[in-house]
């Protein structure tokens, strides 16, 4: 083999190896977790739980979704909800779980879609 050639397949072998390394651990997003994606099930999760981790100043307290699901809203917080920014926000955190883990449950085993749901219902119906 050509010394040359040597050092073409050590140049690969070193791509590959640095590659590896840098495409998964070290490059986690933790600002935009939506471009941690297609990667290990538990990296997904951690990113999903950095969405969660956005929080608004536009939703205080109970209007804050967490880990936890959906939260419990009372009638006049829903309004405050339905109306004010706060639920574009959570529209937005939860379009970020979306994107990085499609089939993510809450820990009280509610989807993103029946979180979805509930927003668009709770608000259109002016209940929840
Ligand atoms: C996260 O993603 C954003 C948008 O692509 C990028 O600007 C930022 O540098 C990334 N941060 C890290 C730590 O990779
Ligand atoms: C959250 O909801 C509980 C029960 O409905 C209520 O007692 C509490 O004051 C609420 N907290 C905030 C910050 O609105
Ligand atoms: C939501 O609030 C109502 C009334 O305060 C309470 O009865 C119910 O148990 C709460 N549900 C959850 C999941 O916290
Ligand atoms: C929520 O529902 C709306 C209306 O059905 C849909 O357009 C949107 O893509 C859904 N968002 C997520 C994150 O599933």
């Amino acid at each position: 083999m050509k010394s040359s050639q040597m050092l073409m397949l050590f140049g690969l072998f070193y791509l590959c190896f640095l590659q590896i390394p840098s495409s998964n651990a070290s490059s986690f997003n933790y600002t935009y977790p939506e471009y941690n994606i297609n990667l290990a099930p538990f990296i997904q999760r951690k990113s999903a739980y950095y969405c969660l981790k956005r929080v608004s100043p536009d939703c205080p307290g109970n209007l804050t979704l967490s880990t936890d699901g959906w939260l419990n809203i009372s009638s006049s917080e829903t309004q405050q909800f339905c109306q004010g920014p706060c639920k574009q926000h959570t529209l937005d955190v939860l379009k970020c779980v979306w994107y990085v883990k499609h089939d993510y449950k809450f820990d009280n085993k509610a989807t993103i879609q029946n979180i979805n749901e509930t927003i668009n219902n709770g608000c259109e119906h002016g209940e929840y």
